[in-house]
């Protein structure tokens, strides 16, 4: 097992999955770390839903946008908020809980949930393993809970495809230094340089190169987001580059892409259904 600092030295995120299986008490270790962490209240409303079935591992590589390695990967791990256990035994108990869950309370679950999600993570690291978490599960939320009999009460959250790696060292994502993402007794902008500079020495290696569909993409979501006139002259600054920056990209070609999402109103929506107050 490594030490803590080294582990986090050295996590980098895995998309290139071994078969190997997890052995089965390795796993049960890193599901007693995660059933571990912090939980508001100290209620652990949450849980975690182990799926190691070809068929279902599928299933969640092809609401993940295809995503291969999420099938690939031996295991991967469901994180939700989990109400029902709470208010199981709350009724077995005769302790009032409301019927409707506050939505902060579904916030709080969110936060516990990512929180026993990292704790996962970072233990399957010391443990010689690597992961990918996987945000689409939230995007895709209902169709989860269908396929994987979630109940009232319960919402996934966050998913960790988990596995040995076929890579031995992984590439370190590049970070911006701690100093920009800290404030000190109050929130307080760096300046528009350091900004920039920080942006370059993040991201400035990536290549973007032009292509008609990505120009396209670019400029269909600066004129939904902007107007016509800003999609102008973000196509202008892209043929001064040459190439599309990375922001660019992200942000306006990839991000932007919310095909078969939730929008608003049905994130609402579910979440009523799963038994949380939304009005
Ligand atoms: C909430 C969340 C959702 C993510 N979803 C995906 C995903 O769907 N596919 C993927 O390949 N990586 C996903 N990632 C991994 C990020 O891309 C990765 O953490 C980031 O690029 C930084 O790289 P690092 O983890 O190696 O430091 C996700 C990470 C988080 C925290």
């Amino acid at each position: 097992m490594k030490d803590l600092f080294t582990v986090l030295e050295h996590r980098a995120t895995c998309r290139n999955f071994k078969t190997d299986p997890i052995p089965m008490e390795v796993l049960e270790r890193l599901l007693a770390a995660a059933a571990s962490a912090p939980s508001s209240g100290g209620f652990q409303n949450t849980c975690a839903i182990v799926v190691t079935d070809p068929e279902k591992k599928a299933a969640l590589a092809h609401l993940s946008r295809d995503q291969a390695f999420v099938a690939k990967a031996p295991v991967d791990v469901i994180f939700c908020v989990d109400h029902r256990r709470t208010a199981r035994i709350a009724a077995m108990d005769k302790a009032p809980k409301e019927p409707q869950i506050d939505f902060s309370q579904l916030l709080w679950g969110f936060t516990d949930a990512v929180i026993s999600a990292q704790t996962f993570c970072l233990a399957a690291e010391a443990a010689g393993l690597r992961s990918c978490y996987n945000g689409n599960v939230i995007q895709q939320a209902d169709e989860l809970c269908r396929l994987f009999d979630i109940p009232k009460y319960v919402v996934p959250v966050i998913m960790l495809s988990v596995g040995y790696s076929k890579e031995e060292n992984l590439r370190l994502s590049k970070k911006y230094p701690w100093q920009l993402m800290t404030h000190w007794e109050r929130y307080s902008d760096a300046d528009d340089e350091t900004l920039q500079t920080a942006y370059a020495a993040k991201c400035g290696s990536e290549r973007f190169p032009i292509t008609e569909k990505k120009l396209e993409k670019l400029r269909d979501t600066a004129v939904r987001y902007h107007g016509e006139e800003w999609a102008q002259a973000c196509a202008e600054q892209v043929r001064q580059q040459g190439e599309l920056s990375s922001f660019q990209y992200w942000l306006g070609c990839f991000y932007s892409d919310k095909a078969g999402d939730m929008d608003a109103a049905a994130y609402l929506k579910f979440f009523e259904k799963q038994g949380f107050a939304v009005k």
